[in-house]
């Protein structure tokens, strides 16, 4: 059962742990983003210099959530290029012993508060922590929410599941934002 949580001001408050706060990465973060990712033991690591160039270049599309000035979770993002309004989320990880008390939930809050039209990402169909965190995202937001293939397996050089690509949005109150293709 999850601690009851309340969100105020950036802050995430439980009776039973320190309060965490939620915001944008600072330049140096990136060591624990890197550090958290393997910690998870599941998610693919990408390099120490990719966190950290991540931090620096992309922090406005990116959350941090701290509890006592640590690191306890992040999501990296990034708005795509080709689809202004469009936020990636590319990972997303929370420190095991916060979990389950709504972080994840949290940092995503932080980052559409922020303002974007529409999220994506990408999941594969055995990751059910990640399907539910964005399918509860879009319930509480009142989004619409869609889910397709986008990176099939043969796609991948190395052995690796199929990624679906999960489309949540129009966000409510966000300028509309045509993508290429559409119609
Ligand atoms: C997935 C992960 C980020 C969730 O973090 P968290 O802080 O525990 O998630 P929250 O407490 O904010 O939960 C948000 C929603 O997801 C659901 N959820 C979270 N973890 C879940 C799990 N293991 N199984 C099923 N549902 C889960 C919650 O029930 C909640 O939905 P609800 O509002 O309908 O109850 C965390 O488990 C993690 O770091 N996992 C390893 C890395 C990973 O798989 N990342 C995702 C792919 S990028």
């Amino acid at each position: 059962m999850f601690a009851e949580r309340t969100k105020q001001h950036g802050v995430l408050q439980s009776g039973a742990v320190p309060p965490l706060s939620v915001g944008r990465p600072t330049a140096g973060d990136g060591g624990a983003l890197w550090r958290l990712a393997v910690d998870t033991g599941v998610l693919d690591v990408n390099s120490s210099y990719a966190y950290l160039l991540w931090v620096r270049d992309f922090a406005a599309a990116s959350a941090v959530a701290r509890a006592g000035g640590e690191v306890v979770g992040f999501v990296t993002g990034y708005a795509r290029p080709d689809a202004p309004g469009t936020l990636f989320v590319w990972q997303v990880a929370v420190a095991e012993r916060h979990r389950g008390r709504g972080v994840a939930r949290a940092m995503l809050d932080d980052l559409v508060g922020r303002g974007t039209t529409f999220v994506e990402t990408t999941v594969t169909a055995t990751n059910e922590a990640s399907i539910r965190l964005f399918t509860a995202l879009a319930r509480d937001h009142g989004v619409r929410h869609t889910c397709e293939p986008l990176f099939t397996e043969d796609l991948f050089p190395d052995s690796h599941e199929a990624e679906e690509l999960h489309r949540l949005g129009p966000w409510p109150g966000s300028p509309r934002t045509r993508t290429p293709g559409e119609t």
